[in-house]
C-alpha cells in the first residue's frame, strides 16, 4: 500500500488514476479503524480502486471536545488497510487545514441534533470532506449510516456544489450486542461497553412499541427516555425525524428515524433506527 502525506502528491495520483480510466472509490476517515470503516471499504471496492484518508480533523472538534485525546493506532491501521488490499492510503499533515480561511457552513440540517451540541462541529466536517474532494477527485465516497446527520450533510454538499461524486450510503455495522462501532468506543472498559449495548437495545424496543400500534412521537420519545435514563445514560437529544431530516414528526410512520446522543462515563455515544 502507498501512503501519501504530500497533497500535490496525492493530487497527482488521483490525476494518473483518472487518466487510466480507474473509478476512485474514496473512504475518509479519521483512523482507529474498526469493523465500520472496514464494511467501507469492501463497499467502496466494488465500484473501484479505494483510497482511504486517515487525519484527525482539528476543525471539527469543538473547545472541551477530546481531540487531544482522539484515539490512534496509525500501525494497526495500516496492517487493517493491507490486510483489505486497499492501494492507496493519503494521510495528510496538518498542513491541510492551517491556514484555512474559507470555511463551508450548511444553513439547514446543522442546526439540529449533534449540532445543537456540537457548534461547530459540522463546519469542520463539510470543509474538510470538500478539501478531501478537491483533493482526491473521488468518483465515488462512502459514507456510514451511523453519522446519520453527517451523511445528510454531505449529501447536500454534493447537490449544492454540483460535484460529480456519488455518495454511497453504508448501513451501520454493530458488535454482537447492538453497539454500533465506533473508534471512541475504545474509551469505555469492557464492562461499560456491556452497559452501553443497551442503547441500541432501547431503540429497538421504541420501534418495537411502535409495530405494537404507538404512532404518537412524543410517546414513543418518552419511552425511549425513560429506557436510557434507567440505563444510566445522560442524553443529548432523542428525535423522531423523516429521512431526509426536514421535518421533526409529530405522528410517525415506517420510514422515518429515530435519533440519539447519550453520554455514558463521559463518552458519547450516537446511533439511530428507522421505524419500519
Ligand atoms: P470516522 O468517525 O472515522 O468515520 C469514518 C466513516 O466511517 C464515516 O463515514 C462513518 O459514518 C463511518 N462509520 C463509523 N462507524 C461506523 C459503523 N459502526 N458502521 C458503519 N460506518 C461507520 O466520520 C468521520 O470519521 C469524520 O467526520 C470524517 C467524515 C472522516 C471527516 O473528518
Amino acid at each position: 500500500m502507498k501512503i501519501i502525506t504530500d497533497i500535490y502528491e496525492m493530487k497527482k495520483i488521483s490525476k494518473d488514476l483518472k487518466k487510466s480510466s480507474r473509478q476512485i472509490s474514496f473512504v475518509p476517515t479519521m483512523g482507529k479503524l474498526h469493523d465500520g470503516h472496514r464494511r467501507l471499504i469492501e463497499e467502496g471496492k466494488k465500484y473501484g480502486t479505494v483510497i482511504v484518508s486517515i487525519f484527525i480533523n482539528p476543525i471539527q472538534f469543538g473547545q472541551g471536545e477530546d481531540f487531544k485525546n482522539y484515539p490512534e493506532d496509525f500501525k494497526s491501521d495500516v496492517e487493517i488497510l493491507e490486510n483489505l488490499k486497499v492501494e492507496y492510503l493519503f494521510n495528510p499533515t496538518v498542513d491541510i487545514v492551517d491556514n484555512t480561511k474559507t470555511f463551508l457552513i450548511d444553513t439547514e440540517y446543522s442546526n439540529q441534533l449533534c449540532g445543537d451540541f456540537r457548534p461547530i462541529h459540522f463546519q469542520g466536517v463539510l470543509t474538510i470532506v470538500m478539501k478531501l474532494f478537491c483533493i482526491i477527485n473521488p468518483d465515488i465516497a462512502l459514507f456510514g449510516l451511523k453519522d446519520y446527520q453527517q451523511y445528510i450533510l454531505i449529501r447536500k454538499m454534493v447537490e449544492d456544489f454540483f460535484l460529480d461524486v456519488k455518495i454511497v450510503p453504508v448501513p451501520s455495522v454493530r458488535e454482537e450486542c447492538g453497539l454500533a462501532m465506533s473508534s471512541r468506543n475504545s474509551y469505555l472498559s469492557e464492562g461499560d461497553k456491556k452497559t452501553a449495548c443497551n442503547f441500541y437495545k432501547s431503540l429497538k424496543k421504541t420501534v418495537k412499541l411502535f409495530n405494537a400500534g404507538e404512532t404518537l412521537s412524543r410517546k414513543l420519545t418518552v419511552f425511549a427516555a425513560k429506557e436510557l435514563i434507567k440505563i444510566g445514560f445522560k442524553i443529548d437529544y432523542l428525535k423522531i425525524m423523516d429521512k431526509g431530516l426536514n421535518i421533526d414528526k409529530q405522528y410517525v410512520s415506517a420510514g422515518d428515524i429515530l435519533l440519539s446522543a447519550v453520554r455514558f462515563k463521559g463518552v458519547r455515544l450516537i446511533d439511530n433506527i428507522f421505524f419500519e
